[in-house]
């Protein structure tokens, strides 16, 4: 029925009414007020009531979106629905950790249950499209919008994608029908994560085998799961801008994973490909990127001015229109905006669901299972609840704005628990806290640069003094959390301002230190690595951060997380990732130099990717697999006994990578094809199976065709990517 009421409706419409369909307009100003002066407002309020505005984006909160949806339903001749986007990236306003952060989890469950808090939260404030998940995958630590994917994995990547794209969703087609689910949005298709040097929005120039194995995977799973919508990037690929991209959006998208949604551009990126030197005006472009296949312009104005012209010019054919506008209504249906454009639209729950006790206890649940223990020496975590002195330092320690993490547009400032807040819910101890120095100088904002203090250390003297007195030190330390995400790209991956100073000088007075970091991309830090005894990446966890952290120190939740991204020894190293190739010369067997490394470190990462400690120990026993040689098509099951061997209850991510030995392309050292969370009792002993498949077990070629090989493989199973129990089989 949903075609039917498709077909009836495009008959009715104009070429004007069905190029608007494929117009997405920027909100941001308050629409039932007036239209602010200057800017474009006035003439964005004259397209919705005529019918040319198919999607408006961050308008948020039921009566802004009421009366926006109201004008285009009642004031339009075939009174069309919009679909309202957002940027719901980790949470609307009560925030989830950032996406990076959930990855480490390796929680299928724990990451689904987060987009449906987003989703519930988003829907409940008129919302009902996500620009999420970001399933772009990236080896680039310098990156800024590493922070918003699921690291550097496409295995991993890929399960994200579908625990997201349900979790936003629903399971089912018929479930976005609900009031609480969202469509989802996977973005930015696609190879965005591959910009040159890390620097955002630069040149994509990536191999074949790398696009078909690595960058689509993720984009395929949310396919396969339903996803209703992609966004296409701002980078070319191989020369050609995505947003103008036939092969990727024409050829593969819709037409070998016979994809049904829509794409839409990402911010004024038809109009940017003229600047990228492929387009020569607004109306080259406009031609070029529907013609590819970009069903939906945002904010480039393009489709608006010159789309109608050119199907009358006979330069893009009125199919093309027919296909994507289409394509935007079948959504519009699914989400059940033609039965009631205000289904979003209810107040009192908007007031019964934003920020409620429930949002908070799961982004809280979210936040610990994201925490990631990298070191613990002496087992000086956790803290012991009463009879310590402990110094708390760092002025992120104490900061309520920067744990909220990048992309958080609806969330309002200082809404984050902070760790100090959460500290001192630990009373038997005596806490002290000193900043030791600032880290920003000026207020931080989404849009602008940060000014870091990089002179100020007038308060280390305070922070020494306590620090001495301390029996424990937990500093908190790292990165802004408006310093990554989209344009926040770095050449550095240290601490920015003093804080490594501070670090080192407080380490002179006392080295019991619990290093405690905030980070949106992995950092480096060599120096923090040998020296400091206990670390504990924390990322940037929303709005429950404090609360999370807090727990994990005093051991109320036994970390579990592993790192999804591998942690670099120095900026040099990147782009660093664990599923590397061989190289012709990979050991130095000659004990000459002439071998694949660097003259000046080593070239393993810091922390390898999987990894990631507990405060009890796992020991892995009996790798077996049911046959030593298997035909295609048979299953391969491994299997493995994990026992918890330490002093707590804890959780383990059981890691399986496969090695593919000998290859008509060459194939990368290990490769991560099976992975199971188990929760084991102290003592306890528990047996996992994996069954790998011709889907884990084949790979692309060059020209995106799937092989499956016989020849050797080689297993590795562990808590870890760098080490663990290892066998083999034979696939023929
Ligand atoms: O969704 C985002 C995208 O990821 C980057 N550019 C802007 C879009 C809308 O805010």
């Amino acid at each position: 029925p949903t075609e039917e009421r498709i077909d009836f409706l495009m008959q009715q419409m104009t070429l004007e009414e069905k190029v608007g369909q494929m117009n997405q307009y920027n909100g941001f100003w308050e629409v039932t007020g007036p239209a602010p002066k200057g800017g474009n407002a006035e003439l964005k309020y004259k397209h919705l009531r005529d019918g040319w505005v198919g999607s408006m984006l961050s308008v948020r909160g039921v009566k802004e979106v009421k009366a926006v949806q109201k004008i285009a339903v009642e004031e339009t001749r075939l009174g069309i629905p919009l679909i309202i986007g957002f940027d719901v990236i980790h949470g609307y306003k009560t925030l989830s950790p950032i996406p990076l952060a959930e990855a480490a989890s390796w929680d299928m469950e724990a990451i689904k249950k987060s987009a449906q808090v987003a989703a519930d939260e988003a829907s409940a404030s008129g919302i009902n499209w996500t620009f999420g998940p970001n399933v772009d995958i990236s080896n680039d630590a310098r990156w800024g919008r590493v922070m918003e994917g699921a690291g550097e994995d496409p295995y991993l990547g890929s399960k994200i994608a579908i625990a997201r794209v349900t979790g936003f969703q629903g399971d089912t087609k018929a479930d976005l029908q609900k009031v609480n689910t969202i469509a989802a949005c996977a973005k930015h298709f696609a190879a965005y994560g591959f910009a040159e040097s890390g620097r955002d929005y630069n040149t994509v120039d990536i191999s074949n085998s790398k696009l078909y194995n690595t960058v689509l995977p993720p984009f395929k799973a949310a396919t396969d799961a339903g996803v209703r919508t992609m966004m296409n990037s701002f980078n070319i690929l191989n020369g050609v801008p995505a947003t103008g991209n036939s092969f990727l959006q024409r050829d593969i998208l819709k037409g070998k994973w016979k994809f049904d949604g829509f794409v839409v551009s990402d911010w004024a990126s038809v109009r940017e490909m003229i600047a990228h030197g492929f387009a020569k005006d607004g109306a080259d472009a406009t031609a070029k990127a529907v013609i590819a296949g970009s069903d939906m312009d945002m904010e480039s104005h393009l489709y608006v001015e010159e789309l109608v012209k050119l199907v009358k010019e006979g330069k893009v054919k009125e199919a093309l229109v027919d296909d994507a506008v289409r394509r935007i209504l079948r959504v519009k249906f699914e989400l059940g905006l033609f039965d009631d454009p205000y289904k979003y639209c209810d107040e009192e729950r908007e007031k019964a669901t934003i920020g409620n006790k429930a949002n908070n206890d799961a982004v809280l649940d979210m936040a610990k299972k994201s925490i990631v223990l990298l070191k613990n020496d002496k087992n000086l975590l956790p803290l012991k609840k009463s009879g310590q002195k402990i110094a708390l330092i760092g002025a992120l320690a104490n900061d309520k704005n920067s744990p909220l993490g990048s992309w958080r547009i609806a969330s309002d400032d200082n809404t984050a628990v902070s760790v100090l807040e959460g500290m001192q819910q630990y009373k038997d101890n005596q806490l002290t806290f000193e900043k030791g120095a600032d880290l920003i100088t000026e207020k931080a904002t989404f849009t602008s640069e940060l000014v870091f203090n990089t002179t100020d250390k007038s308060g280390f003297d305070a922070a020494k003094k306590v620090a001495a007195d301390a029996d424990v030190v937990v500093m908190v330390l790292g990165e802004h959390g408006f310093q990554s995400g989209e344009g926040r790209s770095r050449t550095n991956l240290d601490l920015p301002g003093v804080q490594q100073e501070l670090l080192e000088e407080i380490y002179k007075v006392n080295p019991n230190i619990v290093l405690v970091l905030n980070n949106g991309r992995p950092l480096a830090l060599p120096w923090a690595a040998e020296h400091i005894p206990a670390i504990v990446e924390a990322w940037h966890l929303g709005t429950q951060t404090g609360n999370a952290v807090a727990q994990v120190l005093y051991g109320d939740y036994n970390p579990s997380g592993k790192l999804p991204m591998s942690f670099p020894r120095n900026v040099g190293q990147v782009p660093i990732y664990y599923n590397n190739y061989n190289t012709g010369r990979p050991v130095n067997s000659d004990k000459n130099v002439f071998w694949s490394h660097y003259t000046d470190v080593e070239k393993t990462p810091l922390y390898p990717f999987g990894f990631g400690l507990s405060y009890t120990t796992f020991d892995y026993k009996n790798l077996e697999l049911n046959k030593t040689a298997f035909g295609k098509g048979e299953p391969v099951v491994v299997s493995v006994d994990i026992t918890n061997t330490g002093n707590y209850d804890g959780k383990e991510v059981v890691q399986l990578y496969i090695q593919d030995v000998v290859a008509s392309l060459a194939r990368p050292v290990k490769e991560l094809k099976g992975f199971e969370l188990v929760t084991l009792k102290k003592g306890e002993t528990k047996t996992v199976k994996f069954t790998l498949t011709d889907k884990e077990l084949g790979f692309f070629d060059n020209e995106g065709n799937y092989l499956l090989e016989s020849g050797a493989f080689k297993i590795r199973i562990g808590g870890r990517s760098d080490k663990g129990l290892e066998s083999g089989f034979e696939l023929q």
